[in-house]
């Protein structure tokens, strides 16, 4: 299946799966970032926005807020959340924008979903070009070599009488540039269960991969995964939050 087929069949379901999702504490980290690096312009731009959740904590912020994502099912759903924002059906390996923008941001690993390092270039490459001079790109992102391929996150949730089961696990055979991530739901009701299962490949970089493709176009600060502290990488973590000023 590909991605985007996934998101279609998953958008009626993937605020439920996301539901313990701190949304709040990522969207004020990376205000927090932005108002530490980046210039005075308040104009946002969120990669893979999916449902919408950041850009209407962006709005909500003061921020010009706006969002792009290659599924429009996905778009429907953050439309209807955040009717004043601007949402885009593009592809973020290959995007434009009308005015640039002061902060782009992608959030939850989704920047992995360009796919190739040489995709990745080209989502970089866009985001440059999209971005003020000053301008700030903040995404979390992990690294192929210390990916924990045995930790599966799993929650559960009920829903119009029927009980949801999420699960989902990175896997990566530890070689090249590919991984993926495995999604598992289980929708029980009336004693029923359906199983539904997919996997959907991504691409793997080391950190060191991934700043030397940023730092000919930004000036890259990495940070520890945790958006309750801004602390600075222990450059161990397997985890981290990139955030890169435009030069
Ligand atoms: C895990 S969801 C993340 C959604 C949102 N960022 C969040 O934090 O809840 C991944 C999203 O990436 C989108 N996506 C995948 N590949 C993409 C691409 N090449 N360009 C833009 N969006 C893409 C999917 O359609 C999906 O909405």
């Amino acid at each position: 299946m590909t991605t985007n087929a996934l998101y279609t069949d998953l958008s009626g379901y993937y605020d439920l799966m996301c539901a313990d999702i701190d949304y709040t504490s990522q969207s004020n980290c990376v205000r927090r970032l932005h108002q530490i690096f980046g210039n005075d312009r308040a104009s946002h731009l969120d990669l893979a926005c999916g449902t919408g959740p950041h850009v209407q904590h962006f709005a909500d912020f003061g921020f010009q807020s706006s969002g792009l994502d290659i599924n429009q099912p996905m778009l429907d759903i953050a439309r209807q959340r955040c009717p004043n924002a601007d949402f885009s059906l593009q592809d973020m390996c290959n995007f434009g924008v009308d005015n640039p923008l002061g902060l782009i941001t992608c959030f939850l690993y989704s920047i992995h979903y360009s796919g190739s390092i040489d995709q990745l270039k080209a989502c970089i490459v866009s985001v440059h070009r999209a971005l003020n001079t000053g301008g700030v790109f903040c995404f979390n992102s992990v690294d192929k070599h210390k990916i924990d391929t045995t930790a599966f996150v799993r929650h559960t949730a009920e829903q119009d009488g029927s009980h949801f089961s999420f699960s989902s696990g990175w896997r990566y055979d530890g070689q090249g540039d590919k991984q993926s991530l495995r999604l598992k739901i289980e929708k029980t009701t009336n004693n029923i269960t359906q199983v539904w299962q997919d996997e959907h490949p991504m691409v793997a970089v080391s950190f060191n991969e991934l700043k030397a493709l940023l730092e000919p176009y930004f000036e890259v600060h990495i940070f520890e995964h945790d958006y309750d502290k801004l602390i600075l990488w222990d450059t161990t973590s397997g985890n981290a939050i990139f955030c890169c000023v435009k030069i």
